[in-house]
């Protein structure tokens, strides 16, 4: 079995990676390193390559023969979408369109595409299953939905076989601490309060406390990245006996509000969390929070870090000494 990880230095790409590699997968990164770290990659071979230059893409399907793709490249911050649409359009859509055709003309009928819970806008229930209709509300969610709906139309037309994964919030890191999340800027709540603790970063700034829920501050759902790696495994094996183009929510089906995280986070550093509430940050819903029961009835998908503190854990062992 041999896989391409597009993005496979990033943040989730490279815990995928790490899977793979324990799997006796052979795996090939393909990253413009624009935000992955070649650190976090191990001993996976890396071509260093960009989505938006189809030849380099041509190149890597010539070189070797892909029995998959993992697709995890993508600009993927909410706000900095809303200033800069273009960009999002073109590295998510058209990146993608790129990769798909090189997958078609090296004749590679297999991807698992990284999506998102953005793709749902404004949640309309409790707890977000694959059928809450999807109308997302910033270009980042547009231009993953309109991957999707790429996904679905190559299914019919070309026998494209694909699962879409939309991660609520990815979270933790290798619980060895060798990689983990580094961002730079950091937007990410679980970082920037853990580098608060540290004295890394400044106290935190809570972006609003007046939201429709019980504190006030806004509820995520935070599933653990070695978690979203396995699905991503169990994908491939469900696309060997499954066609068409397949989504599922990921997450762990339990919302945790910002101010319960601080309070979590403080008890795992020993340490209170400074923080200080701070105005609405745009384009926060009040509440995600995944049904995540396909996933787990299709690809037979039971996350392992159902404990916050302990997903928490993970990322203060990596936020402590961050290799990257
Ligand atoms: N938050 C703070 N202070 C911070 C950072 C975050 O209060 O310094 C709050 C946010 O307002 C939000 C929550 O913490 O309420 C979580 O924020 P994150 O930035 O960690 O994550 P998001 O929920 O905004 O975004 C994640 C992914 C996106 C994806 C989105 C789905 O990072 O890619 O979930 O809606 F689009």
């Amino acid at each position: 079995m041999k896989v391409l990880v597009c993005g496979g230095a990033g943040y989730i790409g490279s815990h995928m990676v790490r899977r793979l590699l324990r799997d006796g997968v052979q795996t090939v990164v393909f990253d413009n390193l624009s935000t992955g770290h070649r650190e976090s990659i191990g001993d996976a071979v890396l071509v260093e390559g960009d989505l938006l230059a189809p030849t380099q893409l041509r190149d890597v399907f010539a070189r070797h023969r892909f029995d998959a793709v993992m697709h995890f490249c993508a600009r993927s911050l909410v706000g900095e979408s809303v200033q800069q649409p273009y960009d999002y359009y073109e590295n998510n859509v058209v990146g993608t369109l790129n990769l798909l055709q090189a997958m078609r003309e090296a004749d590679v009928g297999k991807l698992v595409f990284s999506s998102t819970a953005a793709v749902f806008g404004h949640p309309e229930s409790e707890l977000i299953d694959e059928s809450h209709a999807t109308r997302p509300i910033n270009p980042y969610g547009a231009s993953k939905r309109m991957v999707e709906t790429i996904l679905e139309d190559a299914a019919r037309a070309y026998g494209l076989r694909s699962v879409a994964l939309r991660y609520f919030n990815a979270a933790g890191a290798s619980p060895d601490g060798d990689i983990g999340e580094s961002h730079s800027p950091e937007t990410h709540l679980i970082p920037n309060m853990l580098r608060a603790a540290n004295g890394d970063a400044p106290a935190l700034k809570v972006f609003g406390n007046d939201y429709a829920t019980p504190d006030g501050t806004c509820v995520r759902d935070y599933v653990h990245v070695d978690d979203l790696a396995d699905a991503h495994s169990r994908a491939l094996d469900f696309m060997a006996s499954n066609e068409g183009a397949h989504a599922f929510n990921l997450g762990n089906g339990a919302g945790f509000s910002v101010m319960q995280m601080i309070r979590a986070a403080g008890e795992v550093a020993q340490r209170p969390i400074p923080y200080e509430i701070a105005p609405r940050r745009a384009g926060d819903p009040d509440r995600l929070v995944a049904a995540s029961a396909k996933a787990r009835r299709a690809l037979g998908w039971t996350p392992r870090y159902t404990d916050i503190a302990q997903i928490i854990e993970t990322a203060w062992r990596w936020h402590r000494n961050p290799r990257y």
